[in-house]
């Protein structure tokens, strides 16, 4: 019996891969590479490239390995590019993830964790936000999850299949030893860009929004520990294998850091100034998001262990000076 992990070469696919292989699973990834690395996937996690959307593959990779539970991070993630090109993100979001659930239920695979997004609350009445609350994404990648989400309820209700759907808030950190850490060229995070502006990789970090209602008027944002994230997941999936009902948990600390905070904390971790300039705010950036936790802290058998501003952004920097280390010893 063994697990499948879409997306297992990306950032929070990549962490997943070495917290089941330390908890002795077996493991087989697909991904397509388009945005993942194939270096950052730990043995002896078996690498399989190739795209969810094909049918054939999956269907026989499902079988052949004797698939039990998917988790399925593949996807695409970033927020702007779905307003300019909506047709990829409910391409590969919504209908991908739709065959790799029918071929999932043909082949009798018995659980799905679905990397969801709070960007499913769109400007959220309030916070911290709770999963009953009103979804009303306003972007293309939230409302690509939330379609998502709800093909999962109803094939769920019709068969032999049971998920939990993760709502993730700001994913940030690496992991906590340095193997791995978020390796994305032109990934957009806040930490790690104020950790390349640190570097000097970026000439400035842009600051979008100084007049929210917030401690310094910054934007306010809950950041989780990746390990802490992957954790969560390991969690649902004793609880499903367990017996547990399908269901959606928000996975976030219930409190944020603003962006200047962030940058404070960078400066503290680089000892280096943070390059740093305010824009105006950018449309569809909410003032401040945070995740009710109170459903998975009493649900599944989860707990932060990572969460501090301190440690999430020391892990983040280290991991950065490390690649950015890679790339000069590279080039020289
Ligand atoms: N990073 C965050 O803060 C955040 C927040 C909320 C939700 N999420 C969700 O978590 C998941 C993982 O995000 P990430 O930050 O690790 O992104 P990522 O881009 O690092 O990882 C995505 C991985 O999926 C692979 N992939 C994409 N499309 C594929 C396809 N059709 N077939 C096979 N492989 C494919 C990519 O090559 C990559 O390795 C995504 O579904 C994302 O929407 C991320």
């Amino acid at each position: 019996m063994a697990v499948l992990v879409t997306g297992g070469a990306g950032y929070i696919g990549s962490h997943m891969v070495l917290d089941l292989l330390e908890a002795g699973e077996q493991v087989v990834v697909l991904d397509n590479l388009v945005t993942g690395l194939r270096e950052s996937i730990q043995s002896p996690a078996e690498f399989v490239r190739g795209d969810v959307a094909d049918t054939a593959l999956v269907s026989e990779l499902l079988r052949s390995r004797n698939i039990n539970a998917i988790l399925h991070f593949a996807g695409s993630v970033v927020v702007p590019e779905s307003q300019t090109n909506p047709v990829k993100y409910y391409r590969n979001n919504t209908a991908n993830s739709l065959s790799l659930f029918a071929a999932a239920i043909e082949a009798g695979v018995k659980h799905v964790i679905f990397s969801s997004t709070a960007a499913v609350y769109g400007m959220a009445e309030r916070i911290p936000v709770v999963e009953t609350d009103p979804v009303a994404p306003i972007s293309p990648y939230g409302m690509s999850k939330l379609m998502t989400e709800q093909m999962l309820r109803d094939l769920s209700v019709a068969h032999d299949l049971s998920y939990v759907v993760l709502r993730y808030f700001n994913v940030a950190g690496a992991d906590p030893e340095g193997r791995i850490g978020q390796s994305t060229p032109g990934a957009t995070h806040l930490i790690k860009v104020a950790c390349q502006a640190a570097l000097g990789l970026k000439p400035e970090l842009k600051v979008f929004g100084q007049d929210y209602n917030t401690r310094d008027g910054t934007g306010e944002r809950d950041f989780i520990h990746v390990a802490d994230l992957v954790r969560a997941h390991s969690a649902a999936l004793r609880y499903l294998r367990a017996g547990g009902e399908s269901d959606t948990f928000n996975c976030g600390y219930g409190r944020g850091s603003t962006v200047l905070e962030v940058i404070d904390h960078v400066e503290r971790a680089s000892n280096r100034p943070v390059p740093y300039r305010f824009a105006p705010r950018r449309p569809g950036d909410i003032g401040a998001l945070t995740a009710g936790n109170a459903k998975i802290l009493e649900r599944l058998d989860w707990k932060p262990e990572l969460d501090d501003l301190n440690v999430i952004v020391k892990h983040a920097y280290g991991w950065e000076a490390r690649l950015a280390e890679k790339v000069s010893g590279a080039g020289s």
